[in-house]
């Protein structure tokens, strides 16, 4: 049975992780989301006082860091692992949000992030979300789904994720965190955020997730039939 790798590409908060979720689960394909990797190495970095501006430190530091992912069932998508550490729910903090662009602009810590997600996708039948899968992590998928939204939705959309757990966050605040990463994202030197010139654009501001896979599903289909 042929196999591809999928990428879907796009701004914070556009429901890319869900939909590439969905479809790796219709597919049977392996779902990574890139992302947890880059907050993970954050995550690390703010523990242990690791300063950007030095190249030797931020070198070391990812010369102590093994990321891992691991299948939790009940969520049907898996955990990230920071040298065996769960570390799933201490990643999406806003303080990790608020510093995560800045480390995943670092060329080292890009260097270090893409070399894994290359491998994972070396038996094809992946699904990869992030901001560079299809321009620098897999310029060869079959697939490339660039993912936009409205930024206010995308905003209202974190925020309802975000007020579950932290009941004190405010819309603006969500709406700043928003604009500064994609600011950063997309005018970093290093694999900024940008369309791969043969991704497919999928606005999702007024779909259904129902919709959006289904949409997902029948591109997939076309090429896996071609
Ligand atoms: O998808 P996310 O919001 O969890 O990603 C967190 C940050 O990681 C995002 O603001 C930019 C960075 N990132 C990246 O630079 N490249 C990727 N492929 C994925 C994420």
């Amino acid at each position: 049975m042929k196999k591809i790798i999928i990428t879907i590409d796009g701004f914070s908060s556009c429901g890319k992780s869900t939909l590439a979720k969905a479809l790796a689960k219709e597919l049977n394909y392996i779902f990574i989301d890139s992302g947890a990797m880059y907050r993970a190495v954050t995550l690390y970095f703010i523990e242990n006082n690791i300063s950007l501006d030095n190249s030797n430190a931020v070198k070391e530091a990812l010369q102590n860091i093994h990321l891992a992912f691991q299948f939790n069932q009940e969520k049907g998508k898996s955990d990230m692992l920071l040298n065996n550490r769960n570390v799933e729910e201490a990643i999406r903090s806003m303080e990790i949000s608020n510093k995560v662009s800045e480390v995943a602009a670092h060329p080292l810590v890009r260097d270090f992030a893409v070399a894994q997600q290359q491998q994972m996708g070396l038996e094809k039948g992946i699904v990869m979300d992030g901001r560079d899968i299809g321009t620098t992590v897999f310029p060869q998928a079959e697939l490339k789904i660039f993912v936009t939204a409205d930024p206010q939705i995308r905003t209202e959309r974190r925020y309802k994720e975000l007020i579950e757990k932290n009941p004190t966050i405010t819309l603006e605040e969500v709406r700043k965190n928003l604009e500064t990463r994609d600011h950063i994202d997309s005018t970093r030197e290093f694999s900024p955020l940008r369309k791969a010139n043969d991704a497919i654009e999928l606005n999702n501001s007024h779909l259904t997730r129902e919709e959006q896979l289904q949409w997902a599903i029948d591109m997939a289909h076309k090429i896996l039939n071609s």
